[in-house]
């Protein structure tokens, strides 16, 4: 499983690039706003940082003016994805985008309908949200199974990039269901290494090694 990170924040994707750990990014309107940066600046500087696929989201609601923001986006670098929401006008986005060669990430699905349309318009990526699924008392990861199972029906080579991840059992299950990406905040994807007993044993090998009186250097 491909490993995105969610967030605008360079020094941040920069960190986790040097460890191997980032194979793209994604980014959104609200964490264009918590970077404080301009969205043309910030996605060209992410986009010299990483070599993998950049999602950057258009803002508009009509698919004509959506069709002209994201050109100007995908003109930012080549590994630009162009990020649409699953609406109409976005599927229609996704197809003239997609017929042009361009990537498309379709964002904001919640359902399995909505990720077959996104199939069917030639997404590169089916962003499906779990986290906000789960906020609402619905079954997130169910609906990644639900998509995995469709996709792999149809054959479709549409890429399942599971967002909105916000535990570390939402990578490990995404991973066992076979999602081919997970887009997370570096926070998650940095509390991936931690584990209580990995802190308790640590703590006991550090009293042995004193009560030693050895040095290694
Ligand atoms: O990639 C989508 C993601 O940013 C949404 O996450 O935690 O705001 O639901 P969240």
């Amino acid at each position: 499983m491909r490993f995105f990170v969610d967030t605008a924040d360079v020094a941040a994707i920069a960190e986790l690039n040097d460890l191997g750990m980032v194979d793209g990014v994604t980014t959104n309107p609200s964490l264009i706003l918590k970077s404080g940066r301009n969205i043309l600046e910030v996605t060209k500087e992410i986009c010299g940082i990483v070599s993998g696929p950049v999602s950057a989201e258009v803002v508009a609601m009509k698919a004509e003016d959506m069709i002209a923001e994201g050109r100007k986006l995908a003109d930012i670098a080549e590994n630009i994805a162009v990020k649409v929401p699953l609406t109409w006008d976005g599927l229609k986005t996704c197809k003239v985008l997609s017929d042009d060669g361009l990537m498309v990430n379709v964002t904001l699905c919640f359902s399995a309908n909505q990720a077959l349309l996104a199939a069917k318009a030639g997404a590169t990526f089916i962003s499906p949200f779990i986290g906000r699924l789960d906020d609402i008392n619905l079954d997130g990861l169910e609906l990644i199974s639900d998509i995995r199972q469709i996709y792999d029906n149809y054959g479709f080579d549409t890429q399942i990039l599971a967002a909105s991840i916000r535990t570390a059992n939402h990578v490990t299950q995404c991973a066992l269901i076979g999602a081919d990406v997970m887009t997370a905040p570096p926070a998650v994807i940095k509390a991936l290494a931690t584990h209580v007993l990995t802190d308790k044993g640590l703590d006991q090998f550090n009293k042995d090694w004193a009560q030693t009186g050895q040095k290694i250097l």
